[in-house]
């Protein structure tokens, strides 16, 4: 059996698929100021781009969004609720835009679970390996960016931007040091698709590393 998003029809004139491109990190490494920023840059290159986020980005996913990040929970439960909100997204949102040709920039994806989930509170990755082939096999982002950062200095700066820290923003350095450790290791596994950020620049400094790989997805 094929897998409906891998290919598009619209009644013979093919479409060329839109990129999908997700923006990963721990809390407090700077992705979000830059989202908007790689949005322009993608339009700039003549792309249509819808920006979404995860948890999150339908009007379900944005309720499961405000349960996940405040509600304490069982941690399967929370690990089925990331991926109910994705299978959400996917259906109403990123499939839908890849087919039409539009690209996709998510704030976060399935690394994000492996990364939380999975090496943050400690669920066994092969239980999300599981559901990441139920809920999405076949896909991933053609562009994963991950902002890397020490756990001290993300801390500092998630202390400056953000006055009532959600349920993830609460826990503690070991916690977030695991959730870095997923990502590189991710990153160091799967080199084609994941580019490490080094975050602690300034900046513009960031910006010139992004320009030249945004450039370079948009040819
Ligand atoms: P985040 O993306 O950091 O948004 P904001 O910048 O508004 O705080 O918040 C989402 C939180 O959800 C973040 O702490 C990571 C967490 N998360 C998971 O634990 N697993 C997942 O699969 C996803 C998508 C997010």
């Amino acid at each position: 059996m094929g897998v409906p998003w891998t290919g598009s029809s619209d009644g013979g004139a093919a479409k060329v698929r839109g990129k999908f491109i997700t923006l990963e990190g721990v809390d407090g490494a700077g992705k979000s100021t830059h989202l908007d920023w790689i949005a322009e840059r993608i339009e700039a290159a003549g792309k249509k781009v819808v920006v979404t986020r995860e948890p999150g980005g339908t009007p379900l996913g944005e309720e499961l969004r405000k349960l996940l990040l405040a509600q304490p929970m069982h941690l399967e439960t929370e690990t089925l609720l990331m991926f109910a909100a994705r299978r959400e997204h996917l259906e109403q949102v990123i499939l839908p835009a890849l087919a039409a040709g539009t690209w996709v920039l998510s704030d976060r994806f399935t690394d994000a679970t492996f990364a939380y989930q999975g090496g943050g509170r400690g669920l066994d990755l092969a239980r999300i390996e599981i559901l990441e082939n139920w809920v999405h096999k076949g896909l991933q982002p053609d562009l994963t960016l991950v902002f890397d950062l020490t756990v001290e200095e993300a801390k500092r700066r998630r202390q400056l931007a953000t006055a009532a820290p959600d349920r993830f923003e609460q826990e503690d350095l070991d916690f977030f040091g695991r959730v870095r450790s997923v990502y590189q290791a991710r990153a160091a596994r799967y080199p084609q698709r994941m580019r490490l950020i080094e975050a602690s620049r300034a900046i513009p400094e960031i910006r010139q590393s992004l320009e030249e790989i945004v450039a370079s997805i948009c040819q």
